[in-house]
C-alpha cells in the first residue's frame, strides 16, 4: 500500500506551488474556503468574500492543535481545548484558553490566481 502524500491528503491540504500560487481564483467561490499548506508545512485556510481573500495558519496558538472552520458559527475551532477564533475579525480569540489570534497569512488575487503576497 502506497502512503506517499498521505499526510497532506488526510488533512485535505494542497501544497503551495513554488511560484506562490495557492489556487486558481475560479476554484474558490465567494463565501467559500480552501485548505492549503504553507511551504514550511503548516496548514492554512483561505477565505474568499465579496471583497477579497484572506487566510490564516490554522495551528492553534494555545498548544498547537489544528483549528478547523465551523461554518455554522463562522469560527475556527480547535478541538483540543475548544479555543475559537473569528476569521472575520483578524483571527481574534473569541473563546477558550488561547490568548493570541491565529497568525495571518498574507494572500492576494493576482490575475487568475490566489497567491501568497
Ligand atoms: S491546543 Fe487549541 S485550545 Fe488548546
Amino acid at each position: 500500500m502506497a502512503l506517499v502524500g498521505a499526510s497532506t491528503s488526510l488533512l485535505g491540504n494542497h501544497a503551495v506551488a513554488a511560484n506562490n500560487q495557492i489556487v486558481k481564483l475560479s476554484k474558490v467561490k465567494v463565501g467559500g474556503t480552501y485548505s492549503f499548506q504553507l511551504t514550511n508545512g503548516a496548514p492554512a485556510l483561505l477565505f474568499r468574500t465579496k471583497t477579497g481573500v484572506f487566510a490564516y495558519q490554522t495551528i492553534c496558538t494555545h498548544e498547537g492543535g489544528l483549528a478547523k472552520y465551523f461554518a455554522p458559527r463562522k469560527l475556527l475551532v480547535c478541538a483540543v481545548h475548544n479555543a475559537s477564533f473569528d476569521p472575520f475579525k483578524k483571527g481574534k480569540v473569541v473563546a477558550g484558553p488561547a490568548n493570541k489570534p491565529l497568525p495571518i497569512v498574507k494572500v492576494a488575487i493576482k490575475g487568475e490566481w490566489i497567491v501568497l503576497a
